[in-house]
């Protein structure tokens, strides 16, 4: 009945029914039916900060409040796989001193989350060319792997340095070097092999996927693993974003139907 409900809102309505706060939206959703992977670009902590005339270190310092609550609810629902878009290979673009702001953000949130973290039973793991970052910031990431290599709840994977461009760039570089070793022929690369030779090789696809902050695209994101995956996208901007919108998303994404080109299950 409440799920006919939500499929009738998703249809008409841009926004939820005012009653629906977390406690309902918990009851609505089907904890069989989660999505086990699910891939966040975190995006809007800049105009986040400019809403509030305040520099955009701010926003991204906001921002990490936003990611300890999703992980901490990803955790309780049992998510296997969260994958957390915080930094891309064209993010170097930007002004030494954001790019700074953001490095640092990020070894103090491993630093200060780690033991919440491994109380949790997250396992971190970071995918891109993190090699290319900070001696620091590669020792304190390295430092929260290892700490949680062992943690068997939610993987909480950072795409950090990551684009999808470099990701397929270098399977393809791989890919090559073991043909050339003899190690691979040629005729036998299909879709497996390849998703073999991927950052990704041991997560399944994304499920879900949710750009927060409006834009509506994909920014060199997972490229080839967002295949089949569904979208949520909602203008509310990153720092904003709390479990509640997480929820919400969870029941619009078991109120669809994914055909993965076949057709609608009879
Ligand atoms: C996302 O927020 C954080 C990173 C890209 C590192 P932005 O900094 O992109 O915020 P907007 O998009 O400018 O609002
Ligand atoms: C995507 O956001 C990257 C991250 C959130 C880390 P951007 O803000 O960099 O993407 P564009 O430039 O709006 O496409
Ligand atoms: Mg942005």
């Amino acid at each position: 009945m409440l799920k006919n409900l939500f499929k009738l809102w998703r249809r008409n309505e841009p926004k939820l029914p005012e009653t629906a706060n977390e406690e309902v939206l918990l009851k609505v959703i089907d904890p069989a039916r989660l999505p086990k992977h699910i891939a966040i670009i975190m995006d809007g902590n800049g105009r986040w900060a400019n809403q509030r005339g305040m520099p955009r270190a701010y926003g991204h310092r906001a921002g990490v409040e936003s990611l300890r609550d999703i992980v901490k609810l990803c955790s309780e629902l049992k998510i296997q796989y969260l994958t957390c878009y915080a930094f891309s290979t064209e993010n170097w673009k930007r002004p030494p001193k954001e790019i700074e702001a953001l490095m640092s953000l990020l070894v103090e949130y491993l630093n200060k989350e780690i033991d919440e973290l491994c109380a949790n039973n997250v396992r971190v793991n970071a995918i891109g060319r993190t090699e290319e970052f900070p001696y620091d910031v590669q020792k304190t990431l390295n430092m929260a792997i290892n700490k949680s290599k062992n943690n068997k709840g939610l993987v909480l994977n950072l795409a950090l340095n990551y684009g999808g461009r470099t990701e397929l760039v270098e399977a393809i570089k791989l890919l090559g070097r073991d043909i050339k070793e003899g190690q691979l022929s040629p005729e036998a690369i299909d879709e497996n092999v390849v998703q073999r030779y991927l950052y990704t090789s041991n997560f399944p696809d994304p499920d879900l996927l949710i750009r927060p902050s409006g834009d509506f695209r994909i920014s060199n994101f997972l490229l080839w693993q967002l295949a089949y995956t569904e979208f949520w996208l909602t203008p509310v901007l990153w720092p904003d974003f709390r479990r509640i919108h997480l929820l919400q998303a969870l029941v619009d994404y078991q109120c669809r139907e994914r055909r993965f080109g076949g057709l609608k299950e009879t």
